[in-house]
């Protein structure tokens, strides 16, 4: 995505400059964010329609206020409350939304592809907020961005991404951000939950938990998406956590000063142990919360760039 680019679909594709520029950007919002100011007047009069057809608590709640202290009207369209009920299409409730002028349209939903296909029928700039198990760029730029604060680099470091990679779209654009910007991607995961596409994406495929962490700079767990799941991928939750759940033991195997972290939700007791999510050093889990209302602010930014052009 560049100034000159309408939407955000995907971080496949993306070249380091580019992403390097948006992580730029979020780092100013950060620091914005922080000293309690806003700049209000840089989405004044323009309109972002948050549309969710998955649950979200972390993007939805931040693209909200992220697209607020910029200065624009958002609306968080209630899609259990929609005409979608009534069998209104995606495309027909999209076209509904452009035609009362919507600037920006951020969308999640379960069928990969579906972000893809309205920004070609909308004039809206469209946000992918997670489609499918395709992907969810944001998540990645600001993973990247706690990253970058915290080891200061992505270049040569060792990630280690550990549990559901199959269905998970984080996972995704994750891999693509991480390994563009440099840094050694693994994957780690029981054999059924790692797609066969990994060995495609040039990743380090670790079934064995302990091996795939060993030396890691970063360990970046996994929510077990049951809600993609057909089959029994897994056996008993007790039993995935003593093989894939992230514990100190475990965790002992990466770099001393390996930080931990999850996209959320978190279901503690499964992929995480609740002592090493809640460790207040190492888990950076609350500061990657924080960072994505600092991406989301500068992915609105350089997006409304294109049509402030042409106001
Ligand atoms: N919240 C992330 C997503 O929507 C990860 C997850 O749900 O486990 O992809
Ligand atoms: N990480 C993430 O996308 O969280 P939500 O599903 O709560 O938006």
């Amino acid at each position: 995505m560049t100034a000159s680019h309408r939407h955000l679909l995907q971080i496949e594709g993306m070249h380091p400059p580019q992403i390097e520029m948006m992580l730029d950007l979020a780092e100013s919002y950060v620091l914005l964010n922080r000293s309690g100011k806003t700049q209000r007047d840089l989405l004044r009069g323009r309109t972002l329609i948050n549309l969710f057809f998955e649950d979200s608590t972390r993007t939805r709640t931040s693209f909200e206020l992220a697209g607020k202290r910029l200065g624009a009207d958002v609306i968080n369209m209630s899609v259990s409350n929609s005409s979608v009920n009534k069998g209104e299409t995606l495309l027909d409730t999209a076209a509904t939304l452009n035609a009362m002028m919507c600037d920006l349209l951020v969308v999640r939903h379960a069928q990969s592809g579906a972000p893809n296909l309205l920004a070609q029928k909308v004039d809206a700039a469209v946000i992918n907020a997670g489609d499918g198990t395709h992907e969810h760029p944001t998540q990645a730029l600001l993973d990247a961005l706690t990253i970058r604060r915290r080891k200061g680099r992505l270049q040569g470091l060792i990630v280690a991404i550990c549990g559901d990679v199959l269905h998970s779209r984080v996972a995704r654009s994750n891999i693509h951000l991480l390994s563009a910007m440099g840094a050694i991607v693994r994957v780690v995961g029981p054999k059924t939950l790692i797609p066969a596409e990994c060995a495609r994406l040039g990743v380090e495929v670790f079934h064995d938990m302990t091996k795939g962490i060993a030396g890691a700079d970063v360990v970046m767990m996994l929510r077990l998406q049951r809600e993609r799941m057909s089959g029994g991928l897994v056996p008993s939750a007790r039993e995935y956590f003593r093989f894939y759940g992230l514990d100190f033991e475990k965790l002992g195997n990466a770099k001393k000063d390996a930080i931990i972290m999850h996209p959320g939700p978190m279901n503690r007791g499964v992929e995480i142990d609740s002592a090493v999510a809640d460790d207040p050093v190492r888990s950076v889990i609350k500061e990657q919360v924080e960072m994505g209302v600092a991406v989301r602010m500068a992915v609105l930014d350089i997006l409304s760039r294109e049509s402030r052009r042409n106001v």
